[in-house]
């Protein structure tokens, strides 16, 4: 099938087989190897991205669910929230093993995307869809809430 979609502000083209997952797409066609395997079920999170403004898991998406001219964002997207929450997950330390940290990102960058003046119980909400068994979480939220300040 012939897909067209706008991932990180490029317009791309492709023939892809309508079974092909959204992650490995990313990761292996087109080499966007920031967005990471986790558990391959849609439960651990690991693998969000937002297409269409939604955060979705990319690894239990199929191209042939996604409808022509989306768009996706990745963690290597140039989307200015989207970068301003990467500098403050560095300040922060809100990252240790790195395995949750990419769709931590993703999903709080959607969250400040749909309602920048989010409280916490609405960002323990909006993030409650990515796992971490390193951080505890409130390095993270507090990463999120500085981000907030700047927006
Ligand atoms: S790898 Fe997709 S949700 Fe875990
Ligand atoms: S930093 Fe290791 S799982 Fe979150």
């Amino acid at each position: 099938m012939i897909i067209r979609i706008t991932i990180n502000g490029r317009f791309i083209v492709r023939d892809v087989p309508p079974n092909r997952r959204l992650l490995d797409f990313l990761r292996e066609d087109l080499g966007l190897k920031g967005t990471k395997y986790g558990c391959d079920q849609g439960e651990c999170g690991a693998c969000s991205v937002i297409l269409n403004d939604k955060i979705v898991t990319s690894c239990i998406i199929l191209m042939a669910q996604i409808p022509l001219n989306s768009t996706v964002l990745t963690i290597e997207g140039t989307d200015s929230v989207l970068q301003l929450i990467q500098e403050k997950f560095k300040e922060f330390g809100a990252a240790q093993c790195g395995a949750c940290t990419t769709g931590m990102i993703m999903a709080a960058t959607s969250l400040l995307h749909l309602n920048p003046n989010v409280n916490q119980e609405e960002i323990e909400e909006g993030l409650c869809g990515v796992l971490c068994r390193c951080t505890g979480y409130t390095k993270i939220y507090d990463a999120v809430k500085e981000a907030q300040k700047q927006l």
